[in-house]
């Protein structure tokens, strides 16, 4: 077994389903935030990716991708209803976003969560060179980094949560709340987005585990175990460098051609998950229409909803419901020729989705909960000329970084309508110094900074930024 120095690990690799007939594999990202952003930093660096390739059964062999090992992780179907649907998805997601819906509590996944976060610990502890760094990911994997340091006790573990940590008292009421945080306590380093993230497990470990707990370090078992935010980012010259393509160029004349030229263009684009608060966002715009705020003739809405955990009953209902209202705004407000909002329910490549934020109007990313909202990061990456508005939910990770945007509490259907109205009448110069000064923040501190700065952290002489 080939070993490496620096082993990321996360529930997925970053490729979807396709491996070419010949075996060759292509690097497609799948669309979500964790694989976008390590998929920049891990292309050119040499390391070894443990995750699951998104299939059922016998993993299959992956080859390499530039100087990037994969190492599959295979799971049955009961494993995947289990770890993945249940406890990750149905438990874990939901509490750790505010309980926007009901986490569902189910004493038979818990099992099939600690066997197959095991799994993953045991696969990198195989892989992981003596001495190496271990950085393992998000919330499928909490109990990883205590489960590989009682494997590999020689190795520097990091953790990294790309959702939000929730307040001690939704974190209490999960059944195995003790266990939940011993196992991420195990890592050496554990990163959040926010420093609220910090504070509240400082609060928890104090309460659970009786120990002393500041909201940078954590004294257990004999060690520290630093804590600390590094807000994730985005590629942002690749997004620049796309954005500027004679072709992404052209196809964002040809939306806005298409959409008619002489319209405001309203652009969402999300998974289709319920934190995202496309709902919310569906009746503030069909209230702003039937209120004669704004009309068909001069204002569209595009919403591209990428499918997402489709086995999962709440994504199935949330879906159901989107599709409903889409129709029924249609229906009520749309003209031949001219719908009201444009639907898209399918995954796009990086160049299209660059074209879309470059023919928006108004950004809207109102998100419910969400620990960072990498695609408020991306529009404002892709706006050259610093037009556009990004009207953003105060609880995106993102609005303590992009405090520039038309800040909204997406959960005040009113105060939505408003802010959307306020950013449609923004005039240039306005929108401009705002968006120059969200693009000036976003060079600094892009993904490149944002690993540089948990690595060093988690290890001064991190070979990658020596
Ligand atoms: P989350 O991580 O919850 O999905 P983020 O906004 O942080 O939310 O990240 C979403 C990522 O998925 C972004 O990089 C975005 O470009 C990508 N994405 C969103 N919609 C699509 C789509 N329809 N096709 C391809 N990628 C998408
Ligand atoms: C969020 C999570 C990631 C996850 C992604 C896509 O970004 O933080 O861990 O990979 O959503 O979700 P999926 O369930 O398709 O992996």
């Amino acid at each position: 077994m080939r070993q490496s120095s620096l082993v990321v690990v996360a529930n997925r690799l970053p490729l979807d389903d396709n491996v070419a007939p010949d075996g060759a594999c292509e690097w497609r990202r799948s669309p979500g935030g964790l694989a976008g952003a390590l998929h920049a930093i891990l292309e050119q660096t040499p390391a070894t990716w443990v995750g699951w390739d998104g299939s059922i059964g016998e993993a299959r062999r992956l080859p390499d991708i530039g100087t990037l090992r994969l190492r599959p992780v295979a799971l049955t179907d009961d494993e995947l209803r289990g770890y993945y649907e249940g406890f990750a998805n149905s438990t874990l997601w939901p509490l750790y976003h505010d309980a926007v819906e009901q986490p569902v509590f189910d004493r038979g996944w818990w099992e099939t969560y600690r066997s197959v976060n095991r799994r993953f610990a045991e696969a990198a502890a195989e892989v992981a060179e003596p001495g190496a760094t271990v950085w393992i990911q998000d919330y499928h994997l909490q109990l990883v980094p205590q489960l590989l340091r009682e494997l590999r006790p020689d190795v520097m573990i990091g953790f990294f949560l790309h959702v939000p940590f929730p307040p001690p008292e939704l974190f209490m009421q999960l059944p195995r709340r003790v266990e939940l945080l011993r196992g991420m306590l195990g890592a050496d380093l554990v990163g959040f987005q926010r420093p609220q993230a910090a504070h509240n497990v400082a609060q928890l470990a104090a309460k659970l585990l009786d120990v002393h707990g500041a909201d940078d370090a954590i004294h257990l078992d004999g060690r520290i175990v630093r804590t600390g935010a590094f807000p994730v980012s985005i590629d942002v010259a690749e997004m620049r460098s796309l954005s500027a393509r004679p072709y992404v160029l052209n196809q964002a004349r040809q939306v806005r051609h298409d959409l008619g030229s002489h319209k405001r263009m309203l652009l969402s684009v999300d998974r289709l998950d319920y934190t995202k608060g496309i709902e919310h966002r569906l009746t503030a715009y069909s209230e702003l229409l039937r209120d004669g705020k704004v009309k068909v003739r001069d204002t569209v809405m595009v919403q591209v909803a990428v499918p997402s955990r489709e086995r999962v009953e709440n994504y199935r209902g949330l879906r159901d419901r989107i599709e409903r209202e889409v129709g029924r705004i249609n229906g009520e407000y749309g003209r031949v020729g001219e719908p009201a909002i444009h639907y898209l329910n399918q995954p796009f490549d990086r160049a299209d989705l660059a074209a879309l934020y470059q023919a928006a109007d108004v950004m809207v990313v109102t998100p419910l909960r969400d620990g960072m909202n990498l695609v408020a990061k991306e529009f404002v990456a892709a706006r050259r000329d610093n037009s556009g508005a990004l009207v953003l939910s105060e609880f995106a990770g993102a609005a303590a970084e992009l405090g520039d945007a038309f800040l909204v509490n997406p959960h005040d259907v009113d105060g939505l309508k408003e802010t959307l109205l306020q950013a449609l009448a923004a005039t240039p110069r306005d929108l401009a110094t705002r968006m120059k000064s969200m693009r000036g923040y976003l060079t600094t501190h892009d993904i490149h900074a944002w690993a540089r700065a948990y690595l060093t952290e988690l290890e001064p002489a991190h070979s990658l930024f020596r």
